[in-house]
């Protein structure tokens, strides 16, 4: 059994436009140890993949035309709402592209880390170390000790002091490992992160991808990685999915689908990705509809 297999995905949105479907046919296996990388230009519907895995798309305005999300066996599009909040607060860990879910700027961090450490406790005490008769004061102890050590293991430097601090007293690079935190705290198996270093700069964005790189190496994760760049992909994902208007056009090692894309698509956005070769000049864009084509 696959930890995540995603077959035959059909899904279409509605919005006062009328019904458009996005997704048209996705197929993705995911094992234990993979880390997938998702790339694809901005509406190619990788967000909508990431959040069905999770079932976070209601429905609706989404609906589900065909296909099966089956992690570790249980189909997703069918579970029970109870089992799914299990699911999303212990087995899958979600780090969302949507800014509004991230960080709340009026809570200190350690309130928002707890709340979550507190949630997948209830969800399997023995996250926190405790048993199911545990009482209510030893739950929110382990929860905050918990949630101080997560924020040490992703690198937050005096995590027992700074987890007092509201957001804004962290710089990006560390609310992002915040979330990463957040994200593992439930010791998923499988962790979807929806663009993950975009916002950062490149040397913090090498930090971030190393910690998700080292995290799969220790607990043998499978990892979801939404990007729109193939430098990301191609510095730590194991595989890759090259996603195109709702479509997977090809999949498989990342070895494999860089070095031989078999697509034009494929071989475009490898050609735009400037490398330390790239000439001045040489810098290639996706063709595409621009505001000039409609002058
Ligand atoms: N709530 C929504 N209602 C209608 N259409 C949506 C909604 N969310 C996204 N879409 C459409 O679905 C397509 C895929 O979106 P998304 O998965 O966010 O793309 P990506 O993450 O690859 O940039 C886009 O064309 C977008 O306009
Ligand atoms: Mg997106």
């Amino acid at each position: 059994m696959a930890l995540l297999d995603i077959r035959n995905l059909n899904l279409a949105m509605r919005s006062y436009e009328g019904e458009t479907q996005i997704l048209h046919g996705i197929d993705l296996v995911i094992e234990r140890g993979e880390i997938w990388g998702m790339v694809g230009e901005t509406g190619s519907g990788k967000s909508l993949t990431g959040l069905s895995i999770s079932r976070l798309i209601p429905t609706p305005p989404g609906r589900y035309l065909a296909g099966s999300i089956e992690f570790q066996g249980t189909d997703v599009l069918k579970a029970a709402e109870r089992d799914m909040r299990r699911l999303r607060g212990r087995h899958i860990g979600t780090i969302f592209q949507d800014p509004t879910t991230n960080l709340n700027p009026v809570f200190r961090i350690g309130t928002q880390i707890v709340d979550v450490a507190l949630h997948a406790g209830h969800a399997d005490p023995t996250v926190l170390g405790l048993s199911a008769g545990a009482s209510r004061r030893e739950f929110k102890r382990a929860a905050r000790e918990k949630a101080i050590e997560m924020l040490d293991k992703v690198g937050i430097p005096k995590a027992a002091e700074r987890i007092d601090d509201y957001p804004h007293q962290f710089s990006g690079g560390m609310r992002q490992r915040v979330l990463i935190a957040m994200a593992m705290i439930g010791k998923p198996d499988l962790l979807i992160a929806d663009e993950p270093t975009t916002a950062l700069d490149v040397s913090v964005q090498a930090q971030i991808l190393r910690l998700i790189h080292d995290l799969v190496a220790e607990r043998n994760i499978g990892v979801l990685l939404i990007t729109h760049n193939l430098g990301v992909v191609a510095q730590i994902c194991t595989h890759v999915a090259v996603m195109h208007r709702g479509r997977i056009l090809e999949s498989g090692k990342v070895g494999d689908v860089l070095k031989r894309p078999a697509h034009v698509y494929t071989q475009a956005l490898l050609n735009s990705v400037p490398t330390v070769h790239t000439k001045r000049g040489e810098l290639r864009g996706l063709s595409g509809l621009t505001p000039e084509s409609f002058a």
